[in-house]
């Protein structure tokens, strides 16, 4: 079967956020604001630029303001047209007019791979694009579109990866590879979720964003909960890695540019440092102020 043009971006936003607690305890992390957005603005933001027109987040419990920061917020647009406040009102529309985001819930937080089973009754039979809502990309990255390009030229599963410090690798999932000749993506031979330093076989981990083949639902349905009791994303791009057949095989795009996970305190913090440094507002005026603060 030959596959038609990707148009689908899951985004799962329904994890607990335990690591940035408490501002999570009542509060989505996705909502966290990097300077002035919401974390979950800038991943829609990404998934609409790389052409993606058809958007699905997957949400649980404490999460209706994601859905609220979507949606039209009329008195508030009213206010700021009697005051003759087009910027802020401009700003406030962007969010709602990135198109319409359809919804599911997860019921209970079993697993990033569980979530990603939600979606697929609206789904269906076709590839599609998996963004974690906690984990930014700079907005002058091309990565998202580099993978539906590889996931369109090999038909199987695509994955980002970075280059960590050994030190860091079991924090992440680690990718087993063998380069392709001829080809700036890789074969993924074998992926573990947090190995142990020494055990991990590269210093090469998985982050957030996956371009995957709709095969990936029948594995998931068969994928036992695995670390932590969860169901894991990881477990079944295991299996798709070592199968045969229509869809299975999963490919690497190994990503060298900025990238920030906002559900860790210190990458958020960065992240909203860096971002805030380049805004033309205020980051002359912050750069001179962290130079000297930090002496
Ligand atoms: P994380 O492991 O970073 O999310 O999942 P978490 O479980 O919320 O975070 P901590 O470790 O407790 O701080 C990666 C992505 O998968 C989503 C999260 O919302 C995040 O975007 N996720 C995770 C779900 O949607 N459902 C889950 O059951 C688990």
């Amino acid at each position: 079967m030959t596959m038609g043009k990707i148009t689908k971006a899951v985004i799962p936003a329904a994890g607990l956020g335990t690591r940035f607690l408490p501002a999570t305890k009542a509060m989505p992390k996705e909502m966290l604001p990097v300077v002035d957005r919401p974390a979950i603005q800038y991943v829609v933001e990404e998934a609409v630029n790389a052409g993606l027109t058809d958007l699905l987040m997957i949400t649980g419990r404490n999460k209706r303001s994601l859905e609220d920061h979507f949606d039209r917020e009329p008195g508030l647009e009213r206010a700021l047209e009697l005051k003759g406040d087009q910027g802020r009102l401009d700003l406030v529309q962007q969010a709602s007019e990135l198109g319409p985001i359809h919804y599911v819930r997860q019921g209970e937080p079993k697993g990033l791979g569980h979530a990603v089973l939600c979606a697929s009754q609206h789904v269906g039979n076709e590839p599609f694009a998996v963004l974690l809502g906690d984990d930014l990309i700079d907005e002058a990255e091309t990565l998202l579109t580099t993978m539906m390009d590889v996931q369109q030229k090999t038909g199987g599963s695509v994955i980002a990866l970075i280059e960590v410090d050994p030190s860091e690798i079991s924090a992440y999932g680690c990718a087993d590879i063998t380069a392709i000749e001829g080809e700036d993506f890789v074969r993924v031979n074998n992926l573990v979720e947090k190995p142990a330093a020494g055990e991990a076989p590269s210093n090469l981990a998985v982050i957030g964003r996956y371009v995957l083949h709709p095969s990936v639902f029948g594995v998931l349905e068969n994928t036992e909960p695995g670390r932590g009791g969860e169901i894991q994303l990881t477990d079944a791009l295991q299996t798709m890695a070592a199968g045969e057949g229509e869809g299975s095989g999963v490919y690497g795009v190994v990503f060298k540019g900025r990238r920030y996970d906002t559900g860790d305190k210190l990458s958020y913090l960065k992240a909203v440092i860096t971002l805030a440094s380049e805004r033309v507002e205020f980051g002359e005026e912050l750069k001179t102020w962290l130079k000297a603060f930090v002496g």
